[in-house]
């Protein structure tokens, strides 16, 4: 297509037709590029223990796209180049507190995403709060800010909080993955899997009461679960890895990006929020 006008317009242009990123004319395979990183000893690690409630809803699942899950032994990944023996695993669990996680997570380079995003998408809200939501990945607004469900997921979230008197500072928010994927696509398993250790160590460190997760891939990603958000919201599970002396209740929820595109499900995911208040006592906030 020949477009006239200035440099400026026709960047206009593109960012009004939706074009986020700058890719070449021609395919590079960046794998082909690099040179196979040596073979590294994983951390030992213990796949959470996952207990489900029966179900009290069989809906068909609307958003259930496959992911996996926990990273297998064996697939640590480098950081800071292919000399480095430390993994994921071993700079997470070495993190006593949020803050050290966050310094962890922002010197680890074992993450293809971090390459091609703008920011660290770590936390929002309250490390000290009851209930956590885990969403799926960073989206563009995301990766501006630095900042998880800053977007137009965000602010419906923020709205179906407050349907039950809840705000943002009530609440811990993250994601399965801490970089948002170019163009917005779905994680991949591998970048699911090396990101994991660090969203485990984040609910060791903060304890929630009440564990959310958001959409299919992060129901996959925390619950272990193979069955889409249809079937596994309004049910509780158990969530709790090796080093946490307690388990947390965790239940799943419809991503608000979908409840955007398919606002008739609203109505269910309301009654989640309202199941999820009653779980916490009419009390969100701090402990
Ligand atoms: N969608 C997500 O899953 N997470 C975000 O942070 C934003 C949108």
């Amino acid at each position: 297509m020949h477009l006239k006008g200035s440099a400026r317009e026709v960047l206009a242009w593109h960012i009004e037709a939706g074009v986020d990123e700058t890719i070449g004319n021609e395919p590079v395979d960046r794998f082909a590029l690099r040179k196979p990183p040596k073979a590294l000893q994983p951390a030992p690690q213990q796949a959470p223990k996952l207990v489900s409630a029966p179900p009290a809803s069989e809906q068909t699942d609307a958003v259930n796209s496959a992911l996996p899950l926990r990273p297998a032994p064996g697939s640590a990944t480098a950081v800071n180049g292919e000399n480095s023996v430390r993994t994921s695993f071993e700079l997470a669990e070495a993190a006593t507190n949020v803050a050290e996680l966050r310094a962890a997570l922002e010197a680890f380079d074992g993450c293809a995403l971090k390459k091609t995003a703008t920011n660290l998408v770590f936390i929002d809200g309250n490390p000290l709060a009851r209930l956590m939501f885990v969403g799926e990945a960073p989206g563009a607004e995301e990766d501006r800010q630095g900042l998880p469900f800053v977007g137009p997921s965000g602010r419906l979230l923020d709205k179906m909080l407050a349907s039950i008197g809840i705000q943002r500072v009530d609440v811990l928010i993250s994601n399965t993955v801490f970089w948002r994927p170019p163009g917005n696509r779905t994680p991949t398993p591998q970048e699911t899997a090396t990101c994991m250790p660090f969203l485990e160590r984040l609910v060791e460190l903060t304890d929630p009461d009440i564990l959310v997760t958001l959409g299919g891939p992060a129901a996959k990603a925390m619950l272990g679960e193979t069955q889409g958000v249809g079937r596994l919201r309004g049910r509780w599970f158990t969530y709790e890895t090796a080093r946490m002396s307690h388990p947390v209740d965790a239940t799943a929820m419809f991503h608000p990006a979908y409840l955007l595109r398919s606002p008739g499900q609203k109505r269910e995911a309301w009654r989640d929020l309202v199941a999820i208040q009653h779980r916490l006592g009419g009390h969100a906030g701090e402990r």
